[in-house]
């Protein structure tokens, strides 16, 4: 039986997009292979405007009308409503699940949490790549979902589509997981690989930006926060343990210069923004490593994580840490899971 899901999505940048160009592109596959499709029904973006229309959205409309810019460019379809508030499309339960992909706020969320409280309450699920609900509310959400009956899904919050929250709750549900390590901020390691290959700290910045892996503020990447924010949701993912940024130790990459890195090079080392969380805390900094060590060969954006577990000992999961693509791809796999479950 083809499941059809309505989706509202809340922010419609480089995640938004790379997603609305899978389901695109996508589409026909996703229904003869596993009876799935959805539909855009809502959009709502701080910068370009809103879209709302029950019978669904025009993707490639969508992203043209993204591309020029504003919504305004979008064309007239019966029932389109352009003025609609996050609000009333959400108290309108005509989707069965929100998709944050709007800016990460790690000072408060918002105003993204209070969407997602808001769509929890109006029996919607929720995905999201939005960082800052899930690192910062992470146990109040989770209890609605369940109070509600719904899902909260947040693969894409941690490397991407890269799949370590799927990896830890259901291929090692039956493992102790002990400690995590790793490179979890694509813009950084970016950097650095750029900054070792003799490019300037702010052109490799500049291109991170370009290329879609920066957040809209890179200051959270440059210094630790956005791994952070990582470590928080993974304290909760995998050790069931709430923590908060205070709790942590966070530094960043903003003072290695390329005098730094050619002096690690010439030590046979390379320095890297190591992320770890452990049951007791965690911590981000960038460190000197060897080059021995496994994390040194991982370059560019992608993310590597070693997880070490009671019955497996170390597993090692590698793979895109931040894009388009990379990122939306979360998303879609998200909505599978919600979707296969039902
Ligand atoms: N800015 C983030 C990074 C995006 O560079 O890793 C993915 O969370």
């Amino acid at each position: 039986m083809e499941k059809n899901m309505r989706l509202i999505l809340i922010g419609f940048g480089v995640v938004g997009q790379g997603f609305a160009e899978i389901l695109r592109d996508k589409a026909a596959q996703l229904t003869q292979e596993q009876g799935f499709s959805a539909q855009i029904i809502g959009v709502v973006t701080a910068s370009k405007g809103t879209l709302y229309r029950p019978e669904g959205l025009d993707i490639d409309a969508l992203l043209g009308a993204a591309e020029s810019g504003s919504f305004a460019s979008y064309p007239e379809q019966k029932g389109l409503k352009r003025d609609l508030s996050a609000d009333a499309m959400i108290e309108g339960r005509a989707a069965d699940a929100l998709v944050e992909v709007s800016p990460t706020d790690l000072d408060t969320a918002e105003p993204a949490l209070s969407f997602c409280h808001l769509a929890l309450e109006n029996g919607m699920h929720l995905v999201l790549a939005n960082k800052g609900p899930v690192a910062l509310d992470y146990a109040s959400l989770n209890a609605k979902a369940t109070e509600y009956n719904l899902q909260m899904r947040y693969e894409a919050t941690v490397m991407a589509g890269t799949p370590v929250i799927s990896l830890a709750g259901d291929a090692l549900a039956g493992c102790e997981i002990r400690s995590a390590r790793g490179i979890l901020n694509g813009t950084t390691n970016y950097i650095l690989t750029q900054m070792e290959g003799g490019m300037s700290y702010s052109e490799a910045l500049a291109q991170a930006q370009a290329l879609g892996f920066a957040e809209s503020d890179p200051s959270g990447d440059v210094e630790g926060w956005d791994a952070a924010a990582k470590v928080l949701i993974l304290c909760q993912s995998l050790f069931g343990r709430p923590m908060r940024m205070d709790d942590l130790d966070v530094s960043g990459i903003s003072a290695i210069d390329s005098a730094d890195i050619a002096e690690a090079q010439s030590a046979g080392e390379r320095y890297k923004l190591i992320a770890q969380a452990a049951p007791d805390g965690g911590e981000v900094r960038a460190r000197r490593i060897p080059l021995s060590d496994p994390l040194a060969s991982v370059g560019g954006a992608t993310n590597a994580i070693t997880l070490e577990t009671d019955l497996l000992g170390a597993v090692t999961l590698i793979g895109a840490g931040a894009g388009k693509l990379a990122t939306g791809s979360a998303i879609l796999t998200d909505l599978l899971a919600i979707s296969s479950s039902q």
